[in-house]
C-alpha cells in the first residue's frame, strides 16, 4: 500500500474542505429555496377572488391559470401522497378518477337519508358521549375526535362504531395529526410504509382494506372527512356551551336539543340547529385556507412561473362588508339579516371542486355531535384550560390552528347533594 507524500495529503485535505464547503453552500441553498417557497404564498380574502382561485381558473381576467384546474390542486396536496398514501380526489390530476372518487364518496353521504338514517346515527353519538364521559376529568380534544372518528368510520364504511374502542380511535386521530403537521414542517415528509401500527389498526377496522394499497386506502375517505369535521365541532361545543351568556347558551342548546331529538323530521326555523353549525362554519372554517398551484403569465412575453396561491376563507369569513358587525364573535342571529348567507358561505369550496358534505350532510353532522356533546356534559361538567388559552365569554373568537385547545379538559363538578 503505497502511503500519499506530503504534497499529496495537502492536496487531499485541500479537496475534501472543498467538499464540505460545497455540501455547506448547497444545503443553505436549499434551506433557502424552502424558505422563499414558503414566503412566496399569496393569499386573498375579497370574494371574486376567493371565487376565482377556488375554481382554479385564476385570480382575475388579466390573470388567468394556464394550469388544468385539477392539476393546481394536486400539486399543493402532493405531500400527502406520501404521508398518508392515499390517492383521492385531492391528490389526482385525472378528471376521470377525480368524478368517480366524487359521485362515491356523494352516494355514500347520502345513505344516511335511508338505511343508516340520522336517528341511527344519533343513537350511536349519545352512547358513545355516554361511555367516553365516565371518569372525572376527560380531556376534551380526544373525545371530540374520537366519537366523530367512529361515526365516520360507520357512515362510510358501514362499521358499527362501538366495536371500535376509545384506544383504537384515539391512536388514529394522534396518528393522523402527528403525521399532518409533520408533513407540513419542513425537513423530509414522514412516509406512509413506515407507519406499521397504524396499518394494524387500520386493518383492525377494516380487514378488507388495504392500507398499503393506494386505491383501497380508507384514509382516501375518512381523511376529508373526519379532518374538517371533528375542528368545527370542537368549537362549536366550546361556544354554544361555554363561551356565551348564559341566556345564548339555553335558548342555543334547546334548539340543539330539538334537532337532536328528531334529527330525520326536524323542520328548522330561522334560529335553528342547522343556522348554529352554519355560523361555527362561518367563523371556524376547517379548511382556512385553500391553496392552488397557478402558473400564470403577466404578459405574452413574460415566461409563465409557477405560484402558490391561497384562497383566505377564514379571512373572507370574517369580513364585516358582508357578514356584518362584529364578525369574529360567533353570533348565528347574524344568518338572518346577511344577503344571502347560505351562497356566501365557502367552508365547502365552491364549484367544480364543491365538497358533497355541502348539501346537507356537513351541516347536520355537526348539529347532531355537538347537540351529543352538549347533552352528554349537561350542566355538570366544567371545562378547563391552562390560564389565558380560552378567550374569555364573548371575548372570541377561538384559535383555529389544529394543536389548539389540546390541553383542555372537562372536570364532573361535585354535586351539591
Ligand atoms: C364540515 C365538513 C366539511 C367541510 C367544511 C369540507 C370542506 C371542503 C372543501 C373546502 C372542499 C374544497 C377543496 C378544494 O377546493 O380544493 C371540499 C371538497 C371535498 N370534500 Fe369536503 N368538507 C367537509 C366534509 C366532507 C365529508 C364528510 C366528506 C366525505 C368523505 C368530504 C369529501 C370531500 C371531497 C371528496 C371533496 C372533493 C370534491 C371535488 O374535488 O370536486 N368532505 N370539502
Amino acid at each position: 500500500m503505497s502511503v500519499p507524500s506530503p504534497t499529496g495529503a495537502v492536496l487531499i485535505s485541500l479537496a475534501i474542505l472543498l467538499l464540505l464547503f460545497g455540501l455547506l453552500i448547497w444545503h443553505s441553498h436549499l434551506l433557502h429555496a424552502k424558505k422563499c417557497q414558503k414566503a412566496a404564498v399569496k393569499f386573498f380574502s375579497d370574494e371574486p377572488t376567493v371565487r376565482r382561485i377556488l375554481s382554479g381558473t385564476g385570480l382575475d381576467d388579466d390573470n388567468i391559470n394556464m394550469r388544468p384546474p385539477l392539476k393546481s390542486r394536486a400539486i399543493p396536496n402532493a405531500r400527502l401522497i406520501d404521508t398518508f398514501g392515499i390517492d383521492n380526489a385531492f391528490t389526482t390530476s385525472a378528471e376521470k378518477h377525480k368524478t368517480k372518487f366524487k359521485t362515491q364518496t356523494t352516494l355514500l353521504l347520502n345513505r344516511q337519508k335511508g338505511d343508516f338514517g340520522w336517528d341511527r346515527l344519533r343513537d350511536e353519538a349519545r352512547k358513545l358521549v355516554q361511555d367516553d364521559l365516565n371518569e372525572h376529568t376527560v380531556p376534551l380534544v380526544p373525545l371530540v375526535q374520537t366519537v366523530t372518528l367512529r361515526l365516520t368510520f360507520a357512515v362510510l364504511f358501514n362499521v358499527d362504531p362501538q366495536t371500535i374502542t376509545h384506544e383504537k380511535a384515539s391512536f388514529i386521530g394522534h396518528e393522523i395529526n402527528r403525521l399532518w403537521l409533520a408533513s407540513k414542517a419542513s425537513g423530509s415528509a414522514p412516509k406512509w410504509a413506515k407507519q406499521r401500527k397504524f396499518h394494524d389498526t387500520l386493518l383492525s377496522i377494516l380487514p378488507n382494506h388495504n392500507p398499503l394499497d393506494r386505491t383501497q386506502n380508507p384514509l382516501n375517505l375518512i381523511l376529508p372527512a373526519y379532518e374538517t369535521l371533528w375542528r368545527v365541532i370542537l368549537r362549536c361545543f366550546i361556544e354554544v356551551v361555554y363561551l356565551c351568556t348564559d341566556t345564548d347558551s339555553c335558548i342555543w342548546r334547546k334548539e340543539l336539543q330539538c334537532f337532536f331529538d328528531n334529527p330525520t323530521t326536524y323542520e328548522p326555523d330561522e334560529l335553528s340547529a342547522l343556522v348554529i353549525a352554519k355560523e361555527a362554519l362561518r367563523l371556524y372554517p376547517p379548511t382556512r385556507r385553500v391553496y392552488r398551484n397557478f402558473l400564470i403569465s403577466p404578459s405574452p412575453t413574460t415566461p409563465r412561473k409557477g405560484e402558490l396561491i391561497a384562497a383566505d376563507i377564514e379571512a373572507y369569513h370574517r369580513d364585516p362588508s358582508i357578514w356584518g358587525s362584529e364578525p369574529k364573535t360567533f353570533r348565528p342571529s347574524r344568518w338572518s339579516t346577511v344577503n344571502m348567507p347560505n351562497d356566501r358561505l365557502l367552508a365547502f369550496g365552491a364549484k367544480p371542486f364543491l365538497c358533497p358534505a355541502y348539501n346537507d350532510f356537513g351541516v347536520k353532522m355537526i348539529a347532531l355531535l355537538t347537540a351529543a356533546l352538549a347533552e352528554g356534559v349537561g350542566k355538570d361538567w366544567a371545562l378547563e384550560g391552562k390560564k389565558g388559552v380560552l378567550p374569555e365569554p364573548g371575548q372570541g373568537p377561538m384559535e383555529g390552528g389544529r394543536t389548539a385547545y389540546e390541553d383542555c379538559i372537562l372536570r364532573k363538578r361535585k354535586s351539591c347533594c
